[in-house]
């Protein structure tokens, strides 16, 4: 019996009145056919929520990344709940900043020193700052649909950004060596840092892996240019591999942002960086009134520590091979085209002949109303909650929807 979402949509009729836009930011309903999604959760455990109408969902989407070892995980909440229970916000930091930088010193291979925040958008901009302290240059380079969050100079939306904000911003494709090199050619000794994420997964497409040579050449260039290479791991960090997808991509950056992940849905994030970066680390000046809250670090330690006996990026990417094999097979069967592209962790499936994402939107309200929570061009996420039995039931939800798109569509 498909699902419906009457209470999803009330309560969005009254957030719609005290809430710009209703849900804002990545949250927001406005990519889905209307009436289709849940909106509002209740409750969620493991692999699964449930929606204010009682909905059960299967979701690939884990919070966007965080959730890696399942929701309302027992070992990583009572780790949280008996640090709370000594204080949060306390006035001097704690030995848990100590503990975990030390972990994650020994865990993530270009880490010689770690600094705490709480969002990705935190780290990333620290390392704008650290990047450029460090060469006394001005100028980042980003790549084009790239995401670093939604900080002023990362650019994700004209309103309220000034062309002074983005002055010094210079944009190339992602993957494209030469392209960079023409840039660093054209602003010699200008360039401050290079900031990529370790593979690419812009919305709207497909998500591009890099060749063997690529990070090599980057590193090659950035040293000779003498900039700051940075790798903002906010979104793959901790599913490709536990020392960091610099380390699963052979490449050593000068400087890295970690979050989502890092303590399983806890609000904490990390910048960690190389040996040379230290004194000017050490010089800048970075703070935030909750940066140093104890139960969100005793969440990551935690965190880790399961991650690692459980081997995690191991799990995520079997249980990844398995519906990506599976949904191209689903998907042919019913003469459909599709490309599933990414790490097999972090999957995201497009129609190949889309143009307009009706197809994956319908396909993916289809899926939602018979329990499986996609994203229509937005990058997927497994977790260790996961399970083979959750896959099959996906793909069989996903065989209704991919008949639905066929009927619709034609192909
Ligand atoms: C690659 C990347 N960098 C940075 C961010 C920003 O992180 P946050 O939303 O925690 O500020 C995100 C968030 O999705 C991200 O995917």
């Amino acid at each position: 019996m498909p699902y419906t979402f009457k209470k999803s949509l009330e309560l969005f009729a009254r957030a719609a009145r005290v809430i710009p836009q209703g849900i804002p930011g990545h949250l927001t309903p406005v990519i889905t056919v209307p009436g289709s999604y849940p909106y509002f959760a209740a409750k969620a455990k493991g692999c699964r929520f449930w929606d204010v109408d009682g909905n059960e969902f299967i979701d690939y989407m884990c919070g966007y990344g965080p959730m890696i070892l399942g929701y309302a995980h027992e070992k990583v909440d009572e780790a949280y709940r008996k640090q709370a229970r000594l204080g949060s916000c306390t006035s001097i930091a704690t030995n848990l900043s100590v503990d975990l930088a030390e972990e994650i010193t020994k865990t993530i291979d270009c880490a010689d020193w770690v600094m705490f925040a709480k969002n990705g958008a935190d780290a990333t901009s620290m390392a704008v700052m650290l990047a450029r302290g460090f060469t006394k240059r001005d100028k980042i380079v980003l790549a084009e649909e790239g995401y670093h969050g939604t900080q002023p100079w990362a650019g994700t939306n004209p309103v309220g950004i000034t062309p002074t904000d983005r002055a010094d911003i210079l944009m190339v494709p992602w993957g494209d060596v030469n392209a960079f090199c023409e840039v660093m050619a054209r602003h010699k000794g200008q360039v401050a840092g290079v900031m990529f994420t370790p593979y690419h997964h812009p919305v709207f497409a497909d998500q591009r892996l890099p060749g063997p040579s690529y990070w090599p050449e980057m590193r090659r260039i950035c040293d000779e240019h003498g900039i700051v290479l940075i790798i903002d791991d906010v979104r793959a960090g901790w599913r490709l591999d536990l020392r960091g997808s610099g380390h699963y991509f052979g490449i050593r950056p000068d400087l890295a942002c970690y979050s989502k992940a890092m303590a399983n849905g806890y609000a904490i994030s990390a910048l960690v960086g190389s040996e040379r970066l230290r004194i000017t680390a050490s010089k800048a000046y970075f703070a935030g009134s909750f940066w140093c809250n104890a139960p969100e670090m005793a969440a990551a330690m935690a965190c880790l520590e399961e991650m690692k006996a459980i081997d995690a990026p191991k799990v995520v990417k079997e249980l990844g091979e398995t519906l990506m094999k599976g949904l191209g097979e689903r998907a042919a069967a019913h003469g459909l085209k599709v490309s599933i592209t990414g790490p097999p962790a972090i999957p995201f499936m497009k129609f190949a002949n889309e143009t307009n994402f009706m197809r994956s939107q319908l396909f993916c309200g289809e899926c939602a109303s018979r329990g499986v929570f996609f994203h229509p061009h937005h990058n997927w996420f497994l977790s260790t909650a996961h399970t083979p039995q959750d896959i099959a039931q996906t793909l069989d939800a996903a065989d209704e929807g991919f008949r639905v798109v066929k009927e619709k569509f034609g192909g």
